[in-house]
């Protein structure tokens, strides 16, 4: 099979430049050309030393042709660049959240502007492998998910499915500081977030609308009201979200039966693990993994479950490529089957 030709747009961010490191050592794929803006100019490895044996040049626009491109832009920018290129017929896969959104209404809400193509809403395809699957392998345009949004719609797809709980929903959810991007802000200034933990977006978080509407997908009966509490922990990569909902019939449950639930759930997922013992951040630490520990508090008669991933892989440039690997019908898992990095 001929190698699939890559480009990443704007490079420099942290899951630009965390997509370099996956497509470049992807044994399919031949990145051929990646953009950034202040960095036009520069080779690659002159911004981030980690590539300096590469030999990758930062151009202003993508410059060689390719068979998919992938958008680390911020929101808004990213629609801009991908829709000349959705007119090229060049597959894409973005990042960012303008295409994660079905319904065009909600992004002066949530993202602060007009959606510049509304049409394309319908046609893109949320890019969560464990539930789109099918979709994924046939799309042209790939919204992959929010970083919270994968931890929160793994933990709490099976049970929303089989309505094993009531629809009133709690996730309680932290995140290493890169999942603010590489923009420097005060808000993630080393003597701001070192030592302290914050709650932040109690007004709702931009990734609520996306859990609701693919757990709403799951089952329409339910429509889940969800509270979700971001968190800013101080570590550098890494999501955990606590989930929590009541039962609907807790005599139905036992621990080890809603685990075999959720076994059965994921059973084609390669990158969704059922752990026996609640997972920590380092154990996803550079893997494409979502460790998912489901439990039950007895005493309130309540659903606890417990998700782990890295949120610059499986929560952003990892996902983006296992994308691609169903795209061009490649195993889901080539090119990310790192374990992660102990301790
Ligand atoms: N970080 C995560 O964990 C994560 C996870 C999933 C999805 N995402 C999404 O992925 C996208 C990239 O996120 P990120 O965290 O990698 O971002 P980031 O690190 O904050 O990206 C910053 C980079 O974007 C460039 N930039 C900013 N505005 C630009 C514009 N209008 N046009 C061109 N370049 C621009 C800046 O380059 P200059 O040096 O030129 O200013 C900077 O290098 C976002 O849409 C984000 O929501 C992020």
């Amino acid at each position: 099979m001929p190698q699939i030709k890559a480009g990443i747009i704007n490079v420099t961010g942290y899951i630009g430049a965390e997509l370099a490191r996956i497509l470049c050592q992807h044994p399919q794929v031949e990145l051929v050309t990646v953009t950034g803006r202040s960095a036009a100019g520069q080779k690659l490895g002159d911004v981030f030393p980690s590539f300096a044996e590469t030999e990758y040049a930062i151009k202003a626009e993508l410059d060689s042709e390719i068979d998919v491109a992938f958008s680390a832009m911020p929101h808004k920018s990213s629609a801009e660049v991908i829709l000349p290129l959705l007119k090229q017929g060049i597959k894409v896969i973005d990042a960012s959240a303008d295409f994660r959104l079905k319904n065009a209404d909600e992004y002066p809400k949530w993202y602060g502007f007009t959606h510049p193509s509304p049409e394309l809403l319908t046609e893109a395809v949320f890019g969560l492998p464990e539930l789109h699957g099918n979709e994924i392998a046939s799309a042209s345009l790939i919204a992959n998910p929010g970083c919270y949004s994968t931890s929160a719609i793994l933990a709490l797809a099976p049970v929303v499915k089989e309505g094993l709980i009531y629809p009133d929903i709690v996730v309680d959810s932290k995140s290493g500081v890169s999942g603010a991007g590489r923009t420097l802000r005060l808000t993630t200034h080393y003597p701001e977030v070192n030592e302290n933990i914050c709650a932040y977006s109690l007004e709702g978080h931009r990734h609520l609308p996306e859990i609701e509407q693919e757990l709403k997908t799951l089952n329409l009966s339910l429509s889940p009201s969800i509270t979700f509490v971001p968190h800013l922990v101080p570590m550098t990569r890494g999501i955990l979200s606590t989930c929590y909902a009541k039962l609907a019939d807790s005599r139905r449950l036992t621990a080890n039966s809603l685990k075999q639930i959720y076994r059965e759930f994921y059973k084609h997922a390669p990158f969704v693990q059922i752990t026996t013992n609640p997972p920590h951040t380092k154990h996803a630490w550079g893997t494409n993994l979502c460790l998912i520990y489901p439990t039950i508090d007895a005493k309130a008669d309540r659903l606890i479950v417990i998700s782990c991933l890295d949120n610059l892989v499986k929560g952003g440039a990892g996902q983006a490529v296992q994308n691609m690997n169903l795209l061009f019908d490649l195993p889901e898992t080539t090119g990310l089957e790192a374990l992660a990095i102990y301790p």
